[in-house]
């Protein structure tokens, strides 16, 4: 692939999320880019311009903004208006495939391309933009910050992980702190033990504050 994609693929989805009331797509794939070229730079073998259109592609085909999750459609129709070979494009969409969280059903991508964005896509979870992103998401979705009846549900099925929305505090427990101990590669785990450091230490805080400790 041509390296000038990338930049023709950033310019993409810029137009692509204006549409967007809240802009938090388009930075998390920008930020999802940076982290993975971030982690290029440790993994020299790695296709950098293919990891850098899977990142900045990855989620405009979202099933949570309705989008075709299986066929990828947008993501296919921007690599083949510009002129991206399709064994090029078949090799994008498996990455973006693979990629997603599905509870026990998370699939483990086998290219270090699949693996660098998969990492890099986990890591803007975590850490102290994922906090900011788990309540943004919970606001938006109504739900409160804790629910102290919830018990957070472990090994769920991708249908379980998608059928219902709980609190934040609990969407930590279901997904966030899991994250650091599925890392692909050894710099996705350094960074994720950092983050993930914070996140304990940001939710003792919460919890002595909810219990009048603090
Ligand atoms: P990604 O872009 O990493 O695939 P998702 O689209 O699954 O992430 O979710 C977007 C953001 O919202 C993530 O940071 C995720 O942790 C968060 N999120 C998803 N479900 C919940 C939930 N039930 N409560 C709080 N935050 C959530
Ligand atoms: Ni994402």
């Amino acid at each position: 692939m041509d390296s000038g994609i990338a930049e023709t693929a950033e310019r993409f989805i810029r137009s692509f999320y204006e549409g967007e009331s809240t802009g938090h797509d388009y930075w998390h794939s920008i930020r999802v880019r940076n982290t993975a070229m971030s982690i290029c730079d440790t993994e020299p073998d790695a296709d950098r311009t293919l990891v850098a259109v899977a990142a900045l592609l990855h989620d405009v085909d979202d099933r949570k903004l309705g989008g075709d999750w299986k066929n990828l459609p947008v993501a296919a129709g921007f690599l083949r208006e510009n002129g991206v070979p399709e064994d090029e494009i078949q090799k994008v969409k498996h990455i973006i495939a693979k990629i997603s969280f599905k509870g026990a059903d998370t699939e483990v991508p086998d290219s270090l391309e699949g693996k660098i964005v998969q990492d890099a896509d986990r890591l803007d979870a975590i850490g102290a933009i994922g906090v900011a992103r788990a309540f943004a998401y919970g606001g938006k979705h109504g739900r409160p910050l804790f629910d102290p009846s919830s018990r957070p549900r472990s090994g769920m099925s991708e249908e379980e992980y998608f059928s219902e929305t709980p609190d934040s505090i609990t969407h930590f427990h279901e997904k966030l702190l899991l994250l650091r101990d599925m890392m692909n590669t050894s710099e996705g785990r350094r960074l994720a033990d950092h983050r993930h450091g914070f996140m304990l230490e940001y939710l003792a805080e919460f919890d002595g504050e909810w219990n009048g400790r603090l």
